[in-house]
């Protein structure tokens, strides 16, 4: 038997992926090279927006149409399941929506899937799981099935125990479950032994982190484990970030300066609505606690914008948020209504036009700071780790030039991409940390060479 998962969402979900891959491999299944010759496909699936949730339902309908041909072929029959926030969500209306789908299995449910398959495999039915299990973070690390990068992810909190108004993270992933640190150092230890050389610490709130000590206490601890080289976490909120943390940052080499913290609007009436607990005067005094450190890392934000009763003043004080942190990076969407969040109680009285609007401006004055960011690079000597070869340019390009220059393209510490040249052809060393000279910035990239 083989299986295929598509997956959607946050990293937690593609850690996720990574756990029921283990998982499955463990019951006897092997991976499929993609869903034609998969014996079960999952959908490992996020529901935080309406959109990502329509992805789902457009990939179900392709689904249905494969499983109907395979139906009548010679060959074995395809098995659909659907995992993940949408899952825990929708729970049985998946298979009102889309009866074709097999099984069901909501986000705390992992543990349980190789016998929900089995149960599926034995004829019985649809078979579907959404109860919660409140052990679900106290994942066996040893089944995890991870890629090939040089990066690992490293679950330390499940769910959250925020309401910010339009979210559905708290009913899809429940209250908050802290993993022990010693269970989380053991695990790092593990993995740094079989040369891992990066980890990002995983939760929907790292930093209210509380599993024997603090966050910050956490980091100093995950920094003293040999072989890793840089550390990241994600995500961190205003409210949980204290000084002690940010003191951690700077003073831990090995914290990949970077930051990814979300502020979803510069407008105190907004944030109020959106019950996030901080004023924009809060989150600039946050910002302020990372002091010289600030000057040489990558500040990353998310942003909603049309969130019922945002007037156009509001809008102004997310575009002067923005001017006056000058954040590095950005994520900007337009509010989306969303099943069982309290949001659904507000008017949602912002027209689409005026909506995007708001967005387009935000996401044009966010690239140019973005571009200013990257041009600050340009002319030093930083370290980047190669994750891909480029494709061989020039062939058949322009007047039959045949150049074949190859490129290597790298991450570095501050999350950026960098293509870097690579005049031999040599072949790229994943994996590997090298210092590169930066020659040149866009707003989306960066160009460099290996010094
Ligand atoms: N746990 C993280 C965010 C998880 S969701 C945190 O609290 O920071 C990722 C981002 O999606 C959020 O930061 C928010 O900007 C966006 N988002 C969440 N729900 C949304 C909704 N209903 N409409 C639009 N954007 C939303
Ligand atoms: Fe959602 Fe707010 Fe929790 Fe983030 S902090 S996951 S936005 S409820
Ligand atoms: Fe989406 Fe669930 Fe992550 S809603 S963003 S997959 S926690």
């Amino acid at each position: 038997m083989k299986f295929h998962i598509l997956t959607w969402g946050c990293q937690m979900n593609d850690h996720d992926t990574e756990k029921m891959s283990g998982l499955l491999l463990n019951a006897g299944f092997s991976p499929a090279c993609g869903i034609d010759d998969a014996d079960l496909v999952l959908l490992n699936t996020c529901s935080v927006r309406e959109k990502a949730a329509h992805k789902v339902f457009s990939e179900l309908g392709r689904l249905k149409e494969a499983k109907a041909n395979r139906a009548n072929s010679a060959n074995s029959p395809m098995l659909i399941g659907v995992a993940g926030c949408l899952a825990q969500q929708e729970k049985e209306k998946i298979f009102k929506r889309a009866p074709y789908v097999d099984l069901v299995m909501g986000t705390t449910a992992l543990k349980q899937l190789p016998k929900l398959v089995a149960d599926a495999l034995s004829g019985g039915g649809r078979v579907i799981d959404t109860n919660f299990y409140a052990d679900n973070h106290l994942f066996p690390p040893e089944v995890i099935q991870r890629g090939p990068a040089a990066k690992a992810l490293v679950t330390i909190i499940e769910g959250c125990n925020h309401a910010c108004a339009y979210c559905v993270v708290p009913t899809t992933r429940g209250a908050e479950r802290h993993r022990p640190a010693p269970e989380i150092l053991a695990e790092i230890r593990g993995l740094a032994e079989r040369g891992y050389r990066e980890i990002e610490l995983l939760g929907q709130n790292v930093n209210s982190y509380q599993g024997g000590c603090a966050f910050a206490e956490l980091l100093y601890q995950v920094a003293e484990i040999d072989g890793l080289e840089w550390i990241r976490f994600t995500t961190s909120h205003p409210m949980n970030f204290t000084r002690d943390l940010a003191q951690a940052l700077v003073n831990i080499p090995k914290i990949a300066p970077f930051l990814h913290m979300p502020i979803q609007s510069g407008s105190d009436k907004i944030l109020r609505r959106m019950g996030r607990g901080y004023t924009s005067g809060d989150y600039i005094e946050r910002v302020g606690y990372l002091g010289e450190w600030r000057a040489d890392m990558c500040l990353s934000t998310d942003f909603i914008v049309g969130f019922p009763g945002e007037t156009d003043d509001d809008f102004e004080a997310t575009m002067s948020i923005l001017e006056k942190i000058k954040f590095d990076a950005s994520f900007s969407f337009i509010y989306s209504p969303r099943p069982d969040t309290p949001a659904l109680k507000l008017t949602d009285d912002i027209s689409d036009s005026v909506k995007h609007e708001r967005l387009a401006r935000l996401q044009a004055r966010q690239t140019e700071l973005t571009h200013m960011s990257h041009r600050r690079e340009v002319g030093k000597i930083i370290q980047a780790r190669i994750e891909s070869q480029g494709p061989i340019e020039g062939q058949g390009g322009q007047e039959g030039q045949q150049s074949q220059q190859s490129y290597w393209l790298a991450r570095t510490a501050k999350w950026r991409n960098v293509r870097l040249e690579n005049p031999n052809n040599r072949p790229a060393p994943f994996g590997r940390l090298i210092s590169a000279k930066i020659t040149d910035a866009g707003p989306h990239w960066l160009k460099g060479e290996v010094v």
